[in-house]
C-alpha cells in the first residue's frame, strides 16, 4: 500500500484539485483507491458526494473524513482494503499537516507558477524533509505562455526543492470534471488536462518504484 499525501501550507494551492486527478487517475488504471480528507472544509468529501449520486457509473473510490489526529489509525484500517490512499489536508494547519506528512510515503505540494508561491513552499518542503519524508512540488494552474513557468523552476531550482516535471495547466476542464464528481482522466479522457494527469500518475510511479 502506497500513501500519497497532498500538502501545502498555502491556501487555494490545488490541493484538492490535485487530490482528486491522482486518486481518479489511479482508479482508472484498475488501482483499489481511498481517498482520505482531514481538511474541516470537507471539499474532497464534497467533490465524493456528487460522485456518489451524479456519477454512478464511476470506478468506485472509498472515501474517509477523518480529523488529522485519527489519520494513522485509519491508514492502518484502509491498509487491507486500497492499493493507493490519497490523503487531501487543509492549508495553515501544521498539526494536521505534520500527521498526514508523517504517514505519507510520498508528499506532493502543489505549488502555482509564482516565485512567492515557491517560497511559501518552504514550510511544507520542511516539515516532510524533516519526517524523512519525501516531497515533490507540482507545479499547478501553469497557463500556456509567459514567463512564470522559468521563473517559478528558478525558484524552485535555486530553493533546491526537488520537483515532478508534469505539471497541471490552469484549466477549465479540472473545473468542470470536478463539479460533476470526476477527475478529468474520466470526464474528458481525451484532453490535454488528462495527458498532464496521466504523465504526471506515470513519473510519480516512477519515483515509487
Ligand atoms: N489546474 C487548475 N486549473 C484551473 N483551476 C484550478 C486548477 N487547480 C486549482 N484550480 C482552482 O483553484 C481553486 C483552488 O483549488 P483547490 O481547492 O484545489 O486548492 P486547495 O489547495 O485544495 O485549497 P485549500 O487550501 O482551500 O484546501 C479552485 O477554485 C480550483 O477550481
Ligand atoms: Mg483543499
Amino acid at each position: 500500500m502506497t500513501v500519497i499525501t497532498v500538502a501545502q501550507q498555502k491556501g487555494g494551492a490545488g490541493k484538492t484539485t490535485l487530490a482528486i486527478q491522482i486518486a481518479t487517475a489511479l482508479a482508472a488504471r484498475g488501482k483499489g483507491v481511498a481517498v482520505v480528507d482531514i481538511d474541516p472544509q470537507a471539499s474532497l468529501t464534497g467533490w465524493m458526494r456528487l460522485r456518489e449520486h451524479g456519477a454512478r457509473d464511476a470506478t468506485p473510490i472509498r472515501l474517509s473524513m477523518v480529523g488529522g489526529w485519527r489519520l494513522g489509525a485509519e491508514i492502518e484500517r484502509l491498509r487491507r482494503e486500497a492499493e493507493f490512499i490519497v490523503v487531501d489536508s487543509p492549508p495553515h494547519a501544521a498539526a494536521e499537516a505534520k500527521e498526514a506528512i508523517r504517514a505519507a510515503d510520498v508528499v506532493l505540494v502543489p505549488c502555482q507558477p509564482s516565485v512567492l508561491d515557491v517560497w511559501a513552499s518552504k514550510a511544507t518542503v520542511e516539515a516532510a524533509v524533516k519526517e524523512g519524508r519525501r516531497p515533490f512540488l507540482v507545479l499547478n494552474r501553469v497557463p500556456p505562455r509567459g514567463k512564470s513557468l522559468d521563473e517559478a523552476r528558478d525558484a524552485i531550482e535555486k530553493a533546491g526543492y526537488p520537483a515532478l516535471s508534469a505539471r497541471l495547466g490552469n484549466r477549465q476542464a479540472f473545473v468542470n470534471g470536478i463539479a460533476r464528481g470526476l477527475g478529468v482522466v474520466e470526464s474528458e479522457p481525451k484532453s490535454a488536462a488528462a495527458d498532464e494527469v496521466r504523465a504526471l500518475v506515470d513519473e510519480l510511479g516512477a519515483a515509487l518504484a
